[in-house]
């Protein structure tokens, strides 16, 4: 059966495309990614042990100017690709390597969980210092129109990305939290300054670390 998670995806990227972007869309359910194993070895250089399709999905990321999340709800949750996903980004997440970025965030669920599914995915946007400008849920029930009707919806929040890819607005209570995540986040780039000297000097330069 077709994804009608991808779908709605489809419909955001739509919007995305019709104001100017160049889009690209990320399979994760048909990426072969390895759960992270906690045995800390991307802490020592950034990379990890398993070789699979992270890096595939991970260089388009860094590529893009853009990020839009979708997950449909598994158990009042995102599904247990995503969540995979997600914890093998944990070091691009320490380090911040998609700050600066704008995003969103979309969910389809049967009957519930749509909004929190989006908003955690938002909250997760927020810890890779990605400002996120929006996030919607559809619930599909036994609704064959509700993804019909909420495409215009969709579309429009695709374009709501690309302007703000343009114009960078600021929004004090995600900087707020992006700043403390950092504060947090920079104890782990000065433990592994010896062996990460790259890193922790990007950080000094974007202002994120004082120089001691
Ligand atoms: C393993 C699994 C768990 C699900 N859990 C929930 C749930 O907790 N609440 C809910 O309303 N729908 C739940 N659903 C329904 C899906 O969220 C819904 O069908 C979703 O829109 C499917 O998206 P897709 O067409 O992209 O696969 C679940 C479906 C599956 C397969």
């Amino acid at each position: 059966m077709r994804s009608r998670t991808r779908r709605l995806a489809g419909f955001v990227l739509a919007g995305a495309k019709d104001a100017g972007a160049e889009v690209d869309i990320i399979e994760i359910a048909d990426l072969r990614i390895t759960p992270c194993t906690a045995c800390e070895s991307c802490s020592l250089d950034g990379k990890c042990v398993f070789a699979d399709d992270l890096s595939v999905a991970y260089d388009r990321m860094l590529d893009a100017d853009g990020l839009v999340l979708a997950s449909p709800v598994y158990v009042d949750s995102v599904s247990g690709q995503m969540k995979i996903f997600i914890d093998r980004l944990a070091d691009a997440m320490h380090y911040q390597a998609f700050a600066g970025k704008y995003g969103c965030s979309v969910a389809t669920t049967g009957v519930s969980g749509g909004d929190a599914v989006a908003g955690y995915l938002n909250h997760v946007l927020n810890y890779f210092g990605v400002t996120t400008v929006g996030g919607m849920s559809v619930a599909l029930d036994d609704d064959a129109e509700a993804l019909d009707r909420a495409e215009d919806a969709a579309r429009e929040l695709g374009r709501r990305l690309v302007r703000a890819i343009d114009e960078r607005p600021q929004y004090p209570d995600q900087e707020a939290e992006m700043a403390e995540n950092r504060e947090y986040f920079a104890g782990i780039v000065r433990t592994n300054r010896d062996w990460r000297p790259d890193e922790y000097e990007r950080w000094v330069r974007a202002g994120w670390i004082r120089e001691e």
